[in-house]
């Protein structure tokens, strides 16, 4: 499996998705709150974001695995012996390579949630923060259903197994497109964050090593891996989206449930951010 490093949907131009992901101004949002705020909004609302992404490996994982066995939905008609038809391997594939890179698996050996907690942890140090003090930052994102968010994650992502029908497949290959849309846009606006209102905390990050298991590696590998691996998730999303609607039976409305599950992430994104900048 190779994800291409140019890659464009055969279905779905830039152009579609571009104005439905930017319909709700949600990077502008997240970009405001980051903005003008103290050292106590900000190391909570990076609570807040890192919290955010912690789900996103599992409930990806578990769409790989949904789409893997639905093996009577995505199918290869030209394939003339039936036992052969299914095609639901290669469309999870893509999937399931964005969490083969969050559990450690891909060029970076360490899990990102592992990264994640180095990441905020330094950042605490940088400003002195007693572990209470933390505790109290970081209540916010701690809370149950932190956002609004976790629920609605979850609810597009862990369907139930059994035989979904093609719509709900199709929805979800569309929220997680979204999703990875989305966090390469936030990662690389953060870094700029960091780099333009915060350099000397970057640079204590890049310079502070911390041990993963026997190796060591830059507290500030979480944000700096993520500017880029983001990218190759969301093109690995499209070519499991162009595959799923290559293999199920209608192209056109197979689309339409794609970007109804994208727009219902961007609509989520939105809603995060607004949280953040009013809890
Ligand atoms: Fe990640
Ligand atoms: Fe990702």
């Amino acid at each position: 499996m190779h994800i291409d490093d140019t890659y464009k949907s055969k279905y779905i131009s830039p152009e579609e998705i571009d104005a439905l992901a930017h319909s709700l101004q949600g990077l502008e949002l997240f970009k405001s709150a980051f903005a003008n705020i103290t050292t106590y909004q900000f190391v909570g609302r990076i609570g807040c974001y890192v919290e955010f992404n912690s789900i996103f490996p599992s409930v990806v994982a578990s769409l790989a695995a949904k789409i893997g066995c639905s093996r009577a939905v995505f199918v290869n008609p030209s394939e003339t012996v039936l036992s052969l038809q299914d095609e639901s391997y290669e469309v999870a594939a893509y999937v399931f390579a964005a969490a083969v890179d969050e559990f450690g698996g891909g060029k970076y050996k360490y899990t990102h949630r592992n990264l994640a907690k180095a990441f905020l942890s330094s950042v605490a140090a940088f400003y002195q923060m007693s572990s209470n003090y933390l505790n109290e930052c970081l209540k916010y994102s701690r809370s149950v259903d932190m956002l609004g968010c976790r629920g609605r994650i979850e609810r597009a992502y862990l369907a139930p197994y059994q035989d979904l029908p093609v719509p709900e497949l199709l929805v979800a290959l569309g929220f997680h497109a979204a999703s990875e849309y989305f966090a390469d846009l936030e990662f690389n606006a953060l870094r700029t964050i960091f780099e333009m209102h915060y350099p000397e905390l970057l640079e204590f990050l890049r310079k502070r090593l911390v041990s993963f298991g026997s190796s060591k590696a830059p507290a500030s590998q979480w944000l700096d891996i993520h500017t880029s691996v983001e990218s190759d998730h969301y093109r690995a999303a499209l070519m499991a989206i162009d595959l799923a609607l290559l293999y199920s039976d209608n192209t056109i409305l197979g689309k339409r449930f794609v970007l109804q599950g994208f727009s219902e992430f961007v609509r989520l994104q939105s809603q995060l951010c607004q949280n953040l900048i009013t809890p």
